[in-house]
Protein backbone atom coordinates (compact mmCIF):
# COMPACT_ATOMS: atom_id res chain seq x y z
CA UNK A 1 0.00 0.00 0.00
CA UNK A 2 0.91 3.95 -0.67
CA UNK A 3 1.28 5.46 2.30
CA UNK A 4 1.29 8.95 3.05
CA UNK A 5 -1.62 10.84 1.13
CA UNK A 6 -2.67 7.50 -0.90
CA UNK A 7 -5.68 9.65 -2.59
CA UNK A 8 -3.48 11.78 -4.08
CA UNK A 9 -2.66 9.59 -6.91
CA UNK A 10 -4.05 6.65 -6.15
CA UNK A 11 -6.59 4.51 -9.10
CA UNK A 12 -9.99 4.13 -7.41
CA UNK A 13 -12.32 1.50 -8.83
CA UNK A 14 -15.98 2.07 -8.47
CA UNK A 15 -17.68 -1.28 -7.31
CA UNK A 16 -21.46 -0.43 -8.01
CA UNK A 17 -22.30 -3.62 -5.58
CA UNK A 18 -25.28 -5.49 -6.94
CA UNK A 19 -23.79 -5.72 -10.40
CA UNK A 20 -20.12 -6.86 -9.76
CA UNK A 21 -20.35 -10.54 -8.13
CA UNK A 22 -23.06 -12.19 -6.84
CA UNK A 23 -21.75 -14.32 -4.17
CA UNK A 24 -25.04 -16.46 -2.79
CA UNK A 25 -26.78 -17.30 -6.37
CA UNK A 26 -29.75 -15.00 -6.30
CA UNK A 27 -28.75 -13.12 -8.69
CA UNK A 28 -27.39 -9.73 -7.17
CA UNK A 29 -24.23 -8.82 -6.75
CA UNK A 30 -23.14 -9.11 -2.88
CA UNK A 31 -20.44 -8.36 -0.34
CA UNK A 32 -19.09 -12.38 -0.21
CA UNK A 33 -18.97 -12.01 -4.07
CA UNK A 34 -17.23 -9.10 -4.01
CA UNK A 35 -14.68 -10.28 -1.46
CA UNK A 36 -14.13 -13.44 -3.68
CA UNK A 37 -12.80 -11.24 -6.09
CA UNK A 38 -10.35 -9.24 -4.80
CA UNK A 39 -7.54 -10.99 -5.91
CA UNK A 40 -9.22 -9.65 -9.32
CA UNK A 41 -8.68 -6.49 -8.39
CA UNK A 42 -5.53 -6.26 -7.06
CA UNK A 43 -4.20 -7.77 -10.16
CA UNK A 44 -5.62 -5.13 -12.51
CA UNK A 45 -3.47 -3.06 -10.42
CA UNK A 46 -5.74 -0.51 -8.50
CA UNK A 47 -4.90 1.31 -5.41
CA UNK A 48 -9.09 1.58 -3.42
CA UNK A 49 -11.98 0.96 -4.28
CA UNK A 50 -15.06 3.37 -3.85
CA UNK A 51 -18.64 0.86 -2.56
CA UNK A 52 -21.75 2.79 -3.84
CA UNK A 53 -24.31 2.05 -0.92
CA UNK A 54 -25.16 -1.16 0.53
CA UNK A 55 -26.86 0.09 3.61
CA UNK A 56 -30.21 -1.23 4.54
CA UNK A 57 -32.39 -0.48 2.07
CA UNK A 58 -35.98 -0.58 -0.24
CA UNK A 59 -33.74 -0.39 -2.82
CA UNK A 60 -35.82 2.31 -4.58
CA UNK A 61 -32.89 4.11 -5.53
CA UNK A 62 -30.13 1.15 -5.86
CA UNK A 63 -29.39 1.96 -2.67
CA UNK A 64 -29.21 5.45 -2.25
CA UNK A 65 -32.34 5.48 -0.38
CA UNK A 66 -31.04 4.02 3.36
CA UNK A 67 -33.23 3.16 5.71
CA UNK A 68 -30.68 2.60 8.13
CA UNK A 69 -26.84 4.07 8.08
CA UNK A 70 -25.05 1.25 10.32
CA UNK A 71 -26.60 -2.28 8.89
CA UNK A 72 -25.79 -3.94 5.44
CA UNK A 73 -28.48 -4.70 3.45
CA UNK A 74 -29.63 -8.59 4.18
CA UNK A 75 -29.88 -8.44 0.09
CA UNK A 76 -26.09 -7.49 0.10
CA UNK A 77 -24.46 -9.26 3.11
CA UNK A 78 -24.28 -8.44 6.88
CA UNK A 79 -21.76 -6.72 9.26
CA UNK A 80 -19.58 -9.67 9.65
CA UNK A 81 -19.37 -9.80 5.63
CA UNK A 82 -18.84 -6.05 5.55
CA UNK A 83 -15.58 -6.40 8.43
CA UNK A 84 -14.12 -9.44 6.13
CA UNK A 85 -14.22 -7.92 3.17
CA UNK A 86 -12.33 -5.03 4.67
CA UNK A 87 -9.68 -7.52 6.19
CA UNK A 88 -9.39 -8.93 2.60
CA UNK A 89 -9.20 -5.90 1.17
CA UNK A 90 -6.74 -4.64 3.45
CA UNK A 91 -4.57 -8.09 2.97
CA UNK A 92 -4.61 -7.00 -0.81
CA UNK A 93 -3.15 -3.63 -0.53
CA UNK A 94 -6.52 -2.16 -1.43
CA UNK A 95 -8.28 0.90 0.36
CA UNK A 96 -11.85 1.30 1.18
CA UNK A 97 -13.91 3.72 0.44
CA UNK A 98 -17.66 4.00 1.19
CA UNK A 99 -20.66 5.91 -0.26
CA UNK A 100 -22.27 8.11 2.36
CA UNK A 101 -25.73 10.15 1.47
CA UNK A 102 -26.35 12.56 4.12
CA UNK A 103 -29.15 15.04 1.88
CA UNK A 104 -31.68 12.49 2.38
CA UNK A 105 -33.07 8.91 3.93
CA UNK A 106 -34.93 6.37 2.55
CA UNK A 107 -38.54 6.96 3.16
CA UNK A 108 -38.70 4.32 5.45
CA UNK A 109 -35.75 5.23 7.96
CA UNK A 110 -37.25 5.09 11.14
CA UNK A 111 -36.65 8.88 11.59
CA UNK A 112 -38.71 9.65 8.60
CA UNK A 113 -41.41 7.47 9.91
CA UNK A 114 -41.54 9.47 13.56
CA UNK A 115 -41.91 12.89 11.28
CA UNK A 116 -45.24 11.50 9.64
CA UNK A 117 -46.26 9.85 13.29
CA UNK A 118 -45.40 13.17 15.47
CA UNK A 119 -47.42 15.26 12.75
CA UNK A 120 -46.66 19.17 11.89
CA UNK A 121 -44.56 21.08 14.56
CA UNK A 122 -42.97 18.33 16.02
CA UNK A 123 -39.07 17.88 16.96
CA UNK A 124 -39.53 14.69 14.76
CA UNK A 125 -40.59 16.55 11.34
CA UNK A 126 -37.92 19.16 12.02
CA UNK A 127 -35.17 16.51 11.18
CA UNK A 128 -36.69 17.09 7.62
CA UNK A 129 -37.92 20.04 5.48
CA UNK A 130 -41.68 19.85 6.16
CA UNK A 131 -43.92 22.75 5.35
CA UNK A 132 -47.48 24.12 4.75
CA UNK A 133 -49.07 24.01 1.44
CA UNK A 134 -47.96 27.25 -0.81
CA UNK A 135 -50.89 30.30 -1.02
CA UNK A 136 -52.37 28.20 -3.97
CA UNK A 137 -52.90 25.33 -1.66
CA UNK A 138 -50.06 23.51 -3.89
CA UNK A 139 -46.27 22.44 -2.86
CA UNK A 140 -44.93 25.04 -0.71
CA UNK A 141 -42.22 26.15 -3.81
CA UNK A 142 -41.68 25.28 -7.55
CA UNK A 143 -38.82 23.24 -7.25
CA UNK A 144 -38.14 20.14 -9.20
CA UNK A 145 -37.06 17.00 -8.34
CA UNK A 146 -33.40 15.49 -9.77
CA UNK A 147 -35.40 12.85 -11.24
CA UNK A 148 -38.33 14.43 -13.15
CA UNK A 149 -41.35 16.21 -11.30
CA UNK A 150 -42.36 18.07 -8.37
CA UNK A 151 -39.51 17.82 -5.18
CA UNK A 152 -42.52 18.36 -3.01
CA UNK A 153 -44.82 15.57 -2.17
CA UNK A 154 -47.91 15.97 0.86
CA UNK A 155 -48.67 13.91 3.19
CA UNK A 156 -52.21 12.76 5.07
CA UNK A 157 -51.99 16.06 7.13
CA UNK A 158 -51.77 18.41 4.51
CA UNK A 159 -47.72 19.49 5.05
CA UNK A 160 -45.04 18.72 2.22
CA UNK A 161 -42.01 17.20 2.48
CA UNK A 162 -39.11 18.30 0.20
CA UNK A 163 -37.36 15.56 -1.68
CA UNK A 164 -35.01 16.68 -4.12
CA UNK A 165 -34.88 13.20 -6.08
CA UNK A 166 -37.84 10.10 -5.65
CA UNK A 167 -40.63 10.88 -3.36
CA UNK A 168 -38.67 7.91 -1.55
CA UNK A 169 -36.08 10.41 -0.61
CA UNK A 170 -36.83 12.74 2.21
CA UNK A 171 -34.29 15.40 2.27
CA UNK A 172 -33.09 15.94 5.72
CA UNK A 173 -32.71 19.22 7.41
CA UNK A 174 -29.45 20.15 8.12
CA UNK A 175 -30.56 23.15 9.70
CA UNK A 176 -31.33 20.89 12.82
CA UNK A 177 -28.31 20.15 15.00
CA UNK A 178 -29.10 16.65 15.56
CA UNK A 179 -29.01 15.31 12.26
CA UNK A 180 -25.10 17.06 12.20
CA UNK A 181 -24.70 15.16 15.22
CA UNK A 182 -25.91 11.84 13.78
CA UNK A 183 -24.11 11.67 10.49
CA UNK A 184 -20.56 12.56 12.76
CA UNK A 185 -21.30 9.37 14.97
CA UNK A 186 -22.38 7.63 11.27
CA UNK A 187 -18.71 8.57 9.94
CA UNK A 188 -16.94 7.37 12.89
CA UNK A 189 -19.04 4.48 13.24
CA UNK A 190 -17.70 3.45 9.59
CA UNK A 191 -13.91 4.94 10.89
CA UNK A 192 -14.07 2.68 14.13
CA UNK A 193 -14.79 -0.16 11.48
CA UNK A 194 -11.76 0.81 9.07
CA UNK A 195 -12.81 2.18 6.15
CA UNK A 196 -9.82 4.61 4.28
CA UNK A 197 -12.93 6.95 3.08
CA UNK A 198 -16.18 8.11 1.97
CA UNK A 199 -17.54 9.31 -0.90
CA UNK A 200 -20.30 11.88 -0.36
CA UNK A 201 -23.45 11.99 -2.30
CA UNK A 202 -24.75 15.12 -3.66
CA UNK A 203 -22.25 17.13 -1.49
CA UNK A 204 -23.61 20.12 -2.54
CA UNK A 205 -26.67 19.69 -1.58
CA UNK A 206 -27.67 19.62 1.69
CA UNK A 207 -27.97 23.38 2.95
CA UNK A 208 -30.76 25.01 1.39
CA UNK A 209 -31.22 28.96 0.71
CA UNK A 210 -33.07 30.47 3.51
CA UNK A 211 -36.60 31.08 3.23
CA UNK A 212 -36.87 28.03 0.25
CA UNK A 213 -37.56 30.85 -2.57
CA UNK A 214 -39.02 29.20 -5.64
CA UNK A 215 -36.60 29.76 -8.82
CA UNK A 216 -39.54 31.34 -10.99
CA UNK A 217 -39.73 28.11 -14.02
CA UNK A 218 -35.54 28.44 -14.07
CA UNK A 219 -34.89 25.19 -15.42
CA UNK A 220 -34.69 22.24 -13.53
CA UNK A 221 -34.22 18.22 -13.33
CA UNK A 222 -30.58 18.13 -14.24
CA UNK A 223 -27.83 16.72 -11.78
CA UNK A 224 -25.41 19.45 -13.33
CA UNK A 225 -28.02 22.67 -13.13
CA UNK A 226 -25.84 24.24 -10.77
CA UNK A 227 -27.71 27.88 -9.93
CA UNK A 228 -30.56 27.03 -8.13
CA UNK A 229 -31.42 27.75 -4.25
CA UNK A 230 -30.53 23.97 -2.88
CA UNK A 231 -27.13 23.70 -4.69
CA UNK A 232 -23.68 24.75 -3.53
CA UNK A 233 -24.76 26.94 -1.01
CA UNK A 234 -21.78 28.79 0.86
CA UNK A 235 -23.14 26.99 4.05
CA UNK A 236 -22.55 23.30 3.18
CA UNK A 237 -18.65 24.42 3.96
CA UNK A 238 -19.14 23.87 7.81
CA UNK A 239 -20.24 20.71 7.47
CA UNK A 240 -17.39 19.72 5.98
CA UNK A 241 -14.75 21.70 8.48
CA UNK A 242 -16.22 19.59 10.81
CA UNK A 243 -16.12 16.17 8.77
CA UNK A 244 -12.32 16.80 8.22
CA UNK A 245 -11.81 17.09 11.86
CA UNK A 246 -13.24 13.79 12.31
CA UNK A 247 -11.32 12.35 9.71
CA UNK A 248 -7.85 13.54 10.60
CA UNK A 249 -8.67 12.50 14.16
CA UNK A 250 -8.10 8.94 12.76
CA UNK A 251 -5.08 7.02 12.52
CA UNK A 252 -3.93 6.03 8.73
CA UNK A 253 -4.46 8.44 6.68
CA UNK A 254 -8.34 8.85 6.00
CA UNK A 255 -10.14 10.91 3.09
CA UNK A 256 -13.13 12.06 1.49
CA UNK A 257 -14.24 12.62 -1.73
CA UNK A 258 -17.16 14.82 -2.39
CA UNK A 259 -19.77 14.55 -5.39
CA UNK A 260 -20.79 17.83 -6.40
CA UNK A 261 -22.19 19.38 -9.36
CA UNK A 262 -21.25 23.38 -9.03
CA UNK A 263 -20.76 26.14 -11.90
CA UNK A 264 -17.19 26.14 -12.22
CA UNK A 265 -13.59 24.27 -11.56
CA UNK A 266 -12.93 26.99 -9.12
CA UNK A 267 -16.39 26.68 -7.03
CA UNK A 268 -15.49 22.96 -7.19
CA UNK A 269 -12.36 23.95 -5.59
CA UNK A 270 -14.19 25.29 -2.49
CA UNK A 271 -14.75 21.85 -1.14
CA UNK A 272 -10.91 20.61 -1.04
CA UNK A 273 -8.27 21.65 0.95
CA UNK A 274 -6.43 20.84 4.48
CA UNK A 275 -9.48 22.02 5.84
CA UNK A 276 -12.45 20.61 3.43
CA UNK A 277 -12.45 16.96 1.60
CA UNK A 278 -9.39 15.89 0.19
CA UNK A 279 -10.96 15.89 -3.05
CA UNK A 280 -13.94 16.22 -5.16
CA UNK A 281 -15.38 14.71 -8.80
CA UNK A 282 -13.87 16.61 -11.65
CA UNK A 283 -17.13 15.48 -14.17
CA UNK A 284 -16.15 18.54 -16.30
CA UNK A 285 -13.43 15.93 -17.61
CA UNK A 286 -16.69 13.37 -17.80
CA UNK A 287 -18.60 15.76 -19.72
CA UNK A 288 -15.92 16.88 -22.13
CA UNK A 289 -16.59 16.13 -25.80
CA UNK A 290 -14.44 13.82 -28.61
CA UNK A 291 -12.16 16.65 -29.60
CA UNK A 292 -8.51 18.06 -28.79
CA UNK A 293 -9.65 21.30 -27.48
CA UNK A 294 -12.23 20.67 -25.26
CA UNK A 295 -10.12 17.76 -23.31
CA UNK A 296 -7.55 20.22 -23.21
CA UNK A 297 -9.40 23.25 -21.63
CA UNK A 298 -10.86 21.01 -19.05
CA UNK A 299 -7.46 19.80 -17.72
CA UNK A 300 -6.23 23.61 -17.48
CA UNK A 301 -9.05 24.62 -16.15
CA UNK A 302 -9.27 21.59 -13.51
CA UNK A 303 -5.44 21.98 -12.68
CA UNK A 304 -5.63 25.65 -12.16
CA UNK A 305 -8.51 25.35 -9.89
CA UNK A 306 -7.36 22.60 -7.78
CA UNK A 307 -3.72 24.08 -7.67
CA UNK A 308 -5.13 26.78 -5.63
CA UNK A 309 -5.80 25.01 -2.84
CA UNK A 310 -3.16 22.83 -3.30
CA UNK A 311 -5.46 20.06 -4.11
CA UNK A 312 -5.10 16.93 -6.26
CA UNK A 313 -7.06 16.79 -9.46
CA UNK A 314 -9.39 13.68 -10.39
CA UNK A 315 -10.46 12.33 -13.43
CA UNK A 316 -13.33 10.16 -13.87
CA UNK A 317 -14.58 9.06 -17.40
CA UNK A 318 -17.91 6.54 -16.26
CA UNK A 319 -19.80 6.09 -13.01
CA UNK A 320 -22.82 4.42 -12.27
CA UNK A 321 -24.92 7.51 -13.16
CA UNK A 322 -23.62 8.06 -16.97
CA UNK A 323 -23.77 6.54 -19.81
CA UNK A 324 -20.53 4.45 -19.97
CA UNK A 325 -18.32 6.33 -22.18
CA UNK A 326 -17.48 3.77 -25.05
CA UNK A 327 -20.99 4.59 -26.22
CA UNK A 328 -20.77 8.44 -25.49
CA UNK A 329 -17.55 8.63 -27.10
CA UNK A 330 -19.07 6.37 -30.71
CA UNK A 331 -16.32 3.38 -30.03
CA UNK A 332 -14.26 1.06 -28.38
CA UNK A 333 -11.20 2.74 -29.94
CA UNK A 334 -11.20 5.87 -28.29
CA UNK A 335 -12.89 4.26 -25.16
CA UNK A 336 -8.96 2.80 -24.61
CA UNK A 337 -7.25 6.09 -25.68
CA UNK A 338 -9.42 8.25 -23.72
CA UNK A 339 -7.89 5.47 -20.57
CA UNK A 340 -4.49 6.07 -21.36
CA UNK A 341 -4.87 10.03 -21.38
CA UNK A 342 -6.81 9.71 -17.89
CA UNK A 343 -4.18 7.51 -16.46
CA UNK A 344 -1.15 9.86 -17.60
CA UNK A 345 -2.83 12.76 -15.90
CA UNK A 346 -1.18 14.18 -12.61
CA UNK A 347 -3.57 13.29 -9.66
CA UNK A 348 -6.41 10.22 -9.04
CA UNK A 349 -8.66 8.72 -11.35
CA UNK A 350 -11.40 7.09 -11.06
CA UNK A 351 -12.41 4.09 -13.24
CA UNK A 352 -16.20 2.62 -13.37
CA UNK A 353 -15.92 -1.28 -12.74
CA UNK A 354 -16.45 -2.57 -16.54
CA UNK A 355 -14.37 -0.14 -18.30
CA UNK A 356 -11.39 -2.30 -17.88
CA UNK A 357 -13.84 -4.53 -20.11
CA UNK A 358 -14.87 -1.88 -22.69
CA UNK A 359 -18.27 -2.57 -21.90
CA UNK A 360 -20.72 -0.33 -23.36
CA UNK A 361 -24.37 1.18 -22.39
CA UNK A 362 -26.80 -1.26 -22.76
CA UNK A 363 -30.13 0.16 -24.69
CA UNK A 364 -32.15 -2.83 -25.01
CA UNK A 365 -33.60 -3.80 -21.37
CA UNK A 366 -36.56 -5.04 -20.94
CA UNK A 367 -39.04 -2.50 -19.38
CA UNK A 368 -40.08 -4.89 -16.62
CA UNK A 369 -36.25 -5.18 -14.97
CA UNK A 370 -36.04 -1.27 -15.15
CA UNK A 371 -35.38 -0.51 -11.70
CA UNK A 372 -34.23 3.57 -12.13
CA UNK A 373 -36.41 5.67 -10.52
CA UNK A 374 -35.66 8.25 -13.57
CA UNK A 375 -37.40 5.50 -15.86
CA UNK A 376 -40.78 5.64 -13.68
CA UNK A 377 -40.57 9.55 -12.52
CA UNK A 378 -40.18 10.39 -16.33
CA UNK A 379 -43.26 8.27 -17.18
CA UNK A 380 -40.82 5.76 -19.08
CA UNK A 381 -39.76 8.65 -21.57
CA UNK A 382 -36.17 9.00 -20.15
CA UNK A 383 -34.62 5.38 -19.58
CA UNK A 384 -32.49 6.47 -16.89
CA UNK A 385 -28.94 4.60 -15.63
CA UNK A 386 -29.98 1.02 -15.74
CA UNK A 387 -28.17 0.96 -18.78
CA UNK A 388 -24.77 1.64 -17.11
CA UNK A 389 -25.52 -0.93 -14.35
CA UNK A 390 -25.65 -4.32 -16.25
CA UNK A 391 -24.21 -6.81 -14.13
CA UNK A 392 -20.33 -7.66 -14.80
CA UNK A 393 -19.67 -10.55 -17.05
CA UNK A 394 -16.77 -13.28 -15.61
CA UNK A 395 -16.30 -15.89 -17.72
CA UNK A 396 -17.99 -18.60 -19.67
CA UNK A 397 -20.34 -18.59 -22.78
CA UNK A 398 -23.63 -17.62 -21.67
CA UNK A 399 -25.27 -15.28 -19.32
CA UNK A 400 -24.87 -15.07 -16.51
CA UNK A 401 -21.66 -15.40 -17.59
CA UNK A 402 -20.13 -16.36 -13.83
CA UNK A 403 -21.42 -13.14 -12.23
CA UNK A 404 -23.95 -16.15 -10.46
CA UNK A 405 -23.94 -19.43 -9.82
CA UNK A 406 -27.93 -18.73 -10.09
CA UNK A 407 -29.69 -18.90 -13.51
CA UNK A 408 -29.69 -15.16 -13.72
CA UNK A 409 -28.93 -11.72 -12.81
CA UNK A 410 -30.96 -8.69 -11.53
CA UNK A 411 -30.71 -7.50 -14.98
CA UNK A 412 -29.80 -9.04 -17.77
CA UNK A 413 -26.19 -9.48 -19.58
CA UNK A 414 -26.74 -9.20 -23.34
CA UNK A 415 -25.92 -12.55 -24.82
CA UNK A 416 -23.18 -11.45 -27.12
CA UNK A 417 -21.38 -10.39 -24.02
CA UNK A 418 -18.93 -13.52 -24.19
CA UNK A 419 -16.11 -12.14 -25.91
CA UNK A 420 -16.11 -9.34 -23.27
CA UNK A 421 -15.71 -11.65 -19.87
CA UNK A 422 -12.62 -11.31 -17.69
CA UNK A 423 -11.94 -14.67 -18.73
CA UNK A 424 -11.80 -14.02 -22.37
CA UNK A 425 -10.44 -10.78 -21.98
CA UNK A 426 -7.20 -12.15 -19.57
CA UNK A 427 -6.63 -14.65 -22.25
CA UNK A 428 -6.06 -11.93 -25.10
CA UNK A 429 -2.99 -9.37 -24.75
CA UNK A 430 -4.48 -7.00 -27.25
CA UNK A 431 -7.81 -6.58 -24.74
CA UNK A 432 -9.63 -3.88 -23.34
CA UNK A 433 -8.51 -5.49 -19.68
CA UNK A 434 -4.57 -6.51 -20.89
CA UNK A 435 -4.76 -2.50 -22.22
CA UNK A 436 -5.96 -1.51 -18.02
CA UNK A 437 -3.43 -3.79 -16.32
CA UNK A 438 -0.34 -2.75 -18.11
CA UNK A 439 -1.26 0.78 -17.78
CA UNK A 440 -1.87 0.71 -14.08
CA UNK A 441 1.52 -1.10 -13.88
CA UNK A 442 3.12 1.15 -15.85
CA UNK A 443 1.56 4.01 -14.03
CA UNK A 444 3.44 2.34 -11.12
CA UNK A 445 7.00 3.52 -12.78
CA UNK A 446 6.70 6.47 -15.36
CA UNK A 447 4.15 9.59 -15.37
CA UNK A 448 5.19 11.13 -11.99
CA UNK A 449 5.43 15.05 -11.09
CA UNK A 450 3.87 17.92 -12.75
CA UNK A 451 3.33 17.77 -16.40
CA UNK A 452 3.82 20.65 -19.55
CA UNK A 453 1.97 20.70 -22.85
CA UNK A 454 4.09 19.55 -25.81
CA UNK A 455 4.28 21.82 -28.84
CA UNK A 456 1.91 19.45 -31.26
CA UNK A 457 0.05 19.84 -34.53
CA UNK A 458 -4.01 20.52 -34.16
CA UNK A 459 -6.15 17.89 -33.34
CA UNK A 460 -3.18 16.47 -30.88
CA UNK A 461 -2.72 16.48 -27.36
CA UNK A 462 0.68 15.77 -25.82
CA UNK A 463 2.49 16.23 -22.58
CA UNK A 464 5.12 15.52 -20.88
CA UNK A 465 5.78 14.80 -16.87
CA UNK A 466 8.47 15.82 -14.24
CA UNK A 467 10.38 12.40 -14.56
CA UNK A 468 9.91 12.91 -18.93
CA UNK A 469 7.15 10.40 -19.50
CA UNK A 470 5.00 11.73 -22.71
CA UNK A 471 1.42 10.99 -23.32
CA UNK A 472 0.19 11.67 -26.94
CA UNK A 473 -3.52 11.16 -28.12
CA UNK A 474 -4.56 11.99 -31.84
CA UNK A 475 -8.01 13.28 -31.65
CA UNK A 476 -6.93 14.74 -35.94
CA UNK A 477 -7.52 12.86 -38.77
CA UNK A 478 -3.91 12.50 -40.10
CA UNK A 479 -1.45 9.82 -37.85
CA UNK A 480 0.87 11.88 -35.90
CA UNK A 481 4.66 10.40 -35.93
CA UNK A 482 5.82 10.21 -33.03
CA UNK A 483 8.72 11.57 -31.36
CA UNK A 484 10.27 8.35 -29.91
CA UNK A 485 9.55 4.44 -29.06
CA UNK A 486 6.06 4.16 -27.27
CA UNK A 487 5.93 1.89 -23.54
CA UNK A 488 2.19 1.39 -24.17
CA UNK A 489 -0.39 2.54 -27.40
CA UNK A 490 -4.14 1.99 -26.93
CA UNK A 491 -3.87 0.68 -30.51
CA UNK A 492 -1.94 -0.40 -33.56
CA UNK A 493 0.32 2.29 -34.91
CA UNK A 494 -0.08 3.00 -38.58
CA UNK A 495 3.81 2.84 -40.67
CA UNK A 496 4.89 3.72 -37.47
CA UNK A 497 2.94 7.00 -36.57
CA UNK A 498 0.16 7.27 -34.38
CA UNK A 499 -3.46 6.77 -36.01
CA UNK A 500 -6.78 8.91 -35.49
CA UNK A 501 -8.30 8.07 -31.61
CA UNK A 502 -5.30 6.31 -30.64
CA UNK A 503 -2.57 7.60 -27.63
CA UNK A 504 0.47 6.44 -26.51
CA UNK A 505 2.63 6.51 -23.50
CA UNK A 506 6.39 6.97 -24.22
C1 LIG B 1 -25.94 10.62 -6.89
C2 LIG B 1 -25.82 9.15 -7.02
O1 LIG B 1 -24.62 8.84 -7.71
C3 LIG B 1 -27.06 8.70 -7.75
O2 LIG B 1 -26.95 7.36 -8.17
C4 LIG B 1 -28.24 8.93 -6.86
O3 LIG B 1 -29.43 8.60 -7.55
C5 LIG B 1 -28.33 10.38 -6.42
N1 LIG B 1 -27.05 10.91 -6.02
C6 LIG B 1 -29.28 10.54 -5.26
O4 LIG B 1 -28.74 9.97 -4.10
CA1 LIG C 1 -26.43 -12.24 -3.96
Amino acid sequence: MQTAQWWRTAVIYEIYIRSFADGNGDGIGDMTGLTSRLPYLRHLGIDAIWLTPFYRSPMRDGGYDVADYRDVDPRVGNLSDFDAMVTAAHAEGIRVVVDIVPNHSSSEHPWFQDALAAGPGSAERDRYIFRPSGPDGGPPNDWQSVFGGAAWTQVADGEWYLHLFDTSQPDFNWANPEVRAEFESILRFWLDRGVDGFRIDVAHGMVKAEGLPSVGGAHTGLLEQTTLPYWDQDEVHEIYRNWRKILDSYTGDRMAVAEAWVASPERLARYIGPDELNQAFNFDFLLASWDAGSFRRVIDSSRAAAGIVGAPTTWVLSNHDKQRHRTRYGSLQRARAAALLMLALPGSAYLYQGEELGLPEVFDLPDDVREDPVWFRSGGTDTGRDGCRVPLPWSGEAPPFGFSEGPSSWLPIPADWSSMTVEAETADPDSTLSLYRTALGLRRTMLTGDMRWLDTPDGVLGFERADGSRCFVNFGAEPFPLPGQPKLTSGPLVDGGLPTDTAAWL
